[in-house]
Parts: C-alpha cells; structure tokens; sequence
C-alpha cells in the first residue's frame, strides 16, 4: 500500500512514542539512564592520547556516545578500529566542527599542533624545528581551539575538557622557542579563552607524556609549574593512559569542575596508584 508521506511520518513518531512508552512502564531506569548518556566530541581523535580516551569512551556505553573528530578518516581506521560516530573536520574550519558538535554534551580537547623536525641535526647541536604553514600553534592551539570553544558555546555544551601542557608560565621555556612557535604561550591563551567563555572547564595540565601503561602510578596534581622548582625534586612524567583516564574521570567528577591543573606521576611502586579521583580533583582548584 502507497502512504501519503504525511500518513508515514504519522506512523513513525507514533511506533516511537510506543517504544519510548514501553521503556517507561517496563523499566523506569532505563528510561533514565538513556536520557543521562553525556555525547562528547573528541578533537584530536586519532593522535596518541585522543586515541586511548576514544577507546575508554567507548568501553562505557551506559554512560558516553563518543564523536571522533578526525583529519583522516584512514588514520581513524588505524587508530580506533571502527570509524562509528567518526567526523572528519579541521579545528581551523568551524564550519566541520559546528556539523560535528551538534547535540554534544561535552568536548574533550586533545588536538595539538606539532613541530617537525627541519633535518637532522648537526653534531653536538640540537635539532631544529619548525611547524607547517598554517599549522602554527596559534593557527591550531589558540585560532582552532578558539573555534571548538566558540562552536561549543552556540551548541550548548555543557563541559570542555582541555588537556595542554606545563611549563606555560615561562615565556622563555625551550618548548616556546621550536620553530619559533611558542607553542605553551598560545595554548595557556587558549585555556584563559575557555575559562572566560563561561562553559564548565576541566584544563589538565600534562608533563612529559610517556606510552607505559595506565593505572600503576600515583597521580599527583599542582599548579604553577611548582613541579618544575629544582628544591621539589618532583617527576616530570606521566603515562598517556593515566591523562586518557583523567579526561574520562573529569567527564564524572563535579569535583573536577571549573578547575585547572598540573599533572605527573610518581614512578610505579613508588606509592599506592591513585584510585580515588573524586578525592585527587578535591585538591586542584579553579582559575587558570
Ligand atoms: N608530548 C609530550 O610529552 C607532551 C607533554 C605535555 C603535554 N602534551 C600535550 O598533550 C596533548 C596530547 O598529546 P599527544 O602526544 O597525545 O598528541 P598527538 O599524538 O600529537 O595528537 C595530536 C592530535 O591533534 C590532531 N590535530 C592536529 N592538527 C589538527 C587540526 N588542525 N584539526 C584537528 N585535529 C588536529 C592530530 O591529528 P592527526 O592524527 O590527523 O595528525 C592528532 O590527532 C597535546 O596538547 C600535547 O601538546 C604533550
């Protein structure tokens, strides 16, 4: 039989109401927890700790619906096996990310712009870097950060979390001057960005990321850059899994909210590994 496209839009929105109703009566949680399930776009998807918070995402479907915002949707088929909820776009292109966020709760930020290394270095000097054209620190951590945030303001999400760098209180710091990018001057202007926006921030603060596995090491946070000061003796380092499952915990956390903070870990069988997120945000406080 041929319906009227009236008479079959009629005949959808009733069998979903019927469903919806179904869930409702049978089992009333469930009808909430569908309604709690927080969307959130991942930028920076494919890079090495987006990667491993897609993959935790995912391993929650009670709690999270992961968009994956990529460059290259063959990369997103290396990196996260399956290309389900993937959106290719470019943080310089607002209009890719304004089709990408819509009906997102939430965007985690762990795109980065990246030095290359001009050559190989000349004996006993360091190597030289430098960034491709429009692929600066400002065009990328600062201008294509500024769009997710502004993106997000207009599709009324809820929460960013912002995973950067220590060491931007120091102008002169020697990551600032490859490729004369200053890269951390750019990217503490972009978490000062967000705090200013007025949307729930979370801004994490890495040290020296390492790929060894999550979960064995003590978390520790500051601010400031105290764990730079030499009389501290405090490690500089910390596994990408660990900041993967910070951003996930800070998805969670209200404890984490509207808080900016320096992070890095002990060594492994150093000290109990941190288990208790709730209490490890209690200690991190709000402003950049
Ligand atoms: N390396 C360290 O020791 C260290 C220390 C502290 C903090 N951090 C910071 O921690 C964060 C995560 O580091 P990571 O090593 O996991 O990063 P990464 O592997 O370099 O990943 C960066 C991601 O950004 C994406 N990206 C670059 N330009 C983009 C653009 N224009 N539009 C959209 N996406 C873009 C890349 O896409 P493609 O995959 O397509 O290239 C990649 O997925 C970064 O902010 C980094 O600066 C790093």
């Amino acid at each position: 039989m041929i319906r009227s496209i009236d008479e079959e839009q009629i005949r959808i929105l009733l069998s979903k109401k019927i469903k919806s109703d179904k869930v409702k009566k049978e089992d009333p949680n469930q009808y909430a927890n569908a309604m709690a399930i927080k969307k959130v776009l991942v930028s920076g998807a494919t890079g090495q700790t987006g990667s491993i918070v897609v993959h935790k995402l995912r391993d929650r479907t009670d709690e999270f619906d992961v968009i994956s915002f990529v460059r290259s949707e063959a990369k997103a088929k290396e990196k996260l096996g399956s290309l389900a909820g993937m959106v290719v776009g470019d943080v310089t292109d607002r209009a890719s990310i304004d089709r990408a966020i819509a009906g997102c709760d939430a965007v985690v930020i762990l795109s980065s712009s990246a030095p290359v290394m001009k050559g190989p270095p000349q004996p006993g000097q360091r190597p030289e870097f430098e960034f491709p054209a429009g692929a600066y620190p400002e065009d990328i951590d600062y201008n294509g950060h500024k769009n997710l945030i502004d993106a997000a303001a207009a599709a009324g999400v809820k929460q960013i979390v912002h995973v950067g760098s220590m060491g931007g209180t120091n102008e002169n710091h020697y990551l600032n001057t490859m490729g004369g990018g200053n890269i951390l001057i750019w990217k503490r202007r972009a978490e000062q960005y967000l705090i200013d926006s007025g949307i729930t921030y979370t801004i994490v603060r890495a040290g020296g990321l390492i790929d060894e596995p999550g979960g064995k090491r003590e978390i520790i946070v500051g601010k400031d850059d105290s764990f730079f000061i030499p009389e501290r003796k405090m490690p500089h380092k910390l596994p990408r899994a660990d900041v993967a499952e910070v951003v996930i915990q800070a998805l969670r956390e209200p404890n984490a909210q509207n808080k900016a903070f320096d992070m890095v870990t002990r060594e492994e069988g150093e000290a109990p590994p941190t288990s208790d997120f709730a209490a490890l945000f209690a200690q991190t406080t709000p402003g950049l």
